[in-house]
């Protein structure tokens, strides 16, 4: 099985015995609370679940600055993009507090980690520019990744964590959030050695279905899975349990039975475009996957990055060896009218754009909104349904 980012699998943030749990939840009952943000709860969610092994904390703000201009923290760790607790105003904390934070996003803000604070510092706002350019090639607040960054606060309190809890994802997706190590495990189990993921925050079309059996042909691999985003989108996109259930649909109904693992992870939605891929591979790694597909403006948004550029950043900015997962580079998948099936773009260097059926997100909404069925040559109808269901109570 292929080996973890930095070697071993730090999993054990998540405090797994129940009765030390108890103890954790109870001792945090007389610790000082800090209420923290969305994105802040994520990073805890993906560290607990051993996605972002080996970290074991927040990082401070030298290793934010280091990630961020030189993809890897001053101890050479390869790492991509800042794990952050970021907060308004943290006057209050210090240096050896220990303090128990608390989820936004589960009603009464329950605690969901503990922890060890080992410095508190204050990012300029120079520094903090600095870090959106280097992280999402732009400064552009219209950028939703970048809105978000920049809405958090300056202060970065820095620490290792003890996790006491998945968050809503545990509970909303019980059948479909799943760690590092239970993707680890369901892969031996499974018996398979080449593994490829493919990372998803949409519902799968015609396209990506195609996408992931040719990787899954060309690579020879014994499986796939389909790894969803659950955490918070921008607006418009379509919801966790829409896209899960579209998802189920495809896999029950289109591929062989057995080679394909349906699972989610619990994060937000950066829209890091080339930088988040590189996230993307880290933690498929983490979850025992030797192969990431990387097609077309991959967690990308609007114009911000060119269509490949999250391919190409792993030539250029991804040192050789730093990584073990591979990657499986996908160009531009359509329905070609000429060959009746579904192809890469580079494979028919005859034709012309309008050889394929090729909807923009925004058409396909006003589609499914206004009840128009989408061509099957574009979408499975069983997936269309479930996402005009939706649709439709919208
Ligand atoms: S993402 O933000 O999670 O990347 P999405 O779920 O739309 O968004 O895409 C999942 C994966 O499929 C990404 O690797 C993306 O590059 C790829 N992809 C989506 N649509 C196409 C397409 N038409 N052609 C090639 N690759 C695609």
């Amino acid at each position: 099985m292929i080996r973890p980012h930095g070697t071993i699998l730090i999993d054990s943030l998540y405090v797994e015995d129940s009765r030390v749990r108890a103890d954790r939840l109870e001792e945090a009952k007389t610790l000082p609370k800090l209420l923290i943000n969305s994105s802040a709860a994520a990073n805890l969610v993906m560290l607990g679940a051993g996605y972002f092994s080996p970290l074991k904390g927040f990082m401070d703000k030298a290793d934010a600055i280091s990630v961020a201009k030189e993809l890897h923290t001053r101890q050479g760790l390869f790492w991509p993009i800042p794990i952050l607790n970021l907060v308004q105003d943290a006057t209050d904390l210090q240096h050896g507090d220990r303090i128990a934070l608390c989820d936004p996003n589960i009603k009464h803000n329950p605690v969901i980690a503990i922890q060890d604070i080992t410095t508190v510092e204050t990012l300029t706002e120079d520094e903090l520019s600095e870090i959106v350019q280097n992280i999402y090639r732009t400064s552009d607040s219209d950028h939703p990744g970048v809105e978000t960054l920049l809405s958090l606060g300056r202060m970065i309190v820095a620490g290792p964590v003890e996790v006491l809890s998945y968050s809503y994802f545990e509970t909303d997706f019980p059948d479909t959030f799943r760690t590092a190590r239970q993707i680890r495990e369901q892969i031996e189990a499974n018996d398979w050695s080449k593994v490829v993921a493919f990372q998803t925050r949409n519902p799968m079309h015609r396209a990506h279905e195609e996408l992931c059996k040719m990787a899954l042909d060309s690579l020879s691999a014994d499986g796939l899975l389909i790894h969803m985003l659950l955490g918070k989108l921008k607006p418009g996109d379509i919801p966790a349990d829409v896209r899960d259930a579209a998802i189920r649909k495809m896999v029950a109904d289109y591929f062989p039975n057995d080679t394909v693992m349906v699972a989610g992870y619990g994060f937000d939605m950066l829209y890091a475009g080339p930088r988040e891929a590189i996230l993307h591979a880290i933690f498929r790694q983490n979850a025992g996957c030797t192969h990431l597909i990387v097609g077309r403006d991959h967690a990308g948004v609007g114009g911000y990055y060119g269509p490949f550029d999250a391919q190409t950043i792993f030539d250029d900015e991804v040192p050789s060896g730093a990584l073990n997962i591979e990657i499986f580079r996908a160009d531009h998948t359509a329905y070609s009218k000429k060959l009746q099936k579904v192809v890469m773009m580079r494979d028919a260097p005859d034709h012309n754009i309008d050889d394929f059926v090729i909807l923009s997100g925004t058409r396909v909404r006003e589609m499914l909104s206004s009840g128009k069925p989408l061509p099957p040559e574009f979408a499975r109808p069983e997936v269309a349904e479930i996402l005009m269901r939706y649709y439709k109570g919208v």
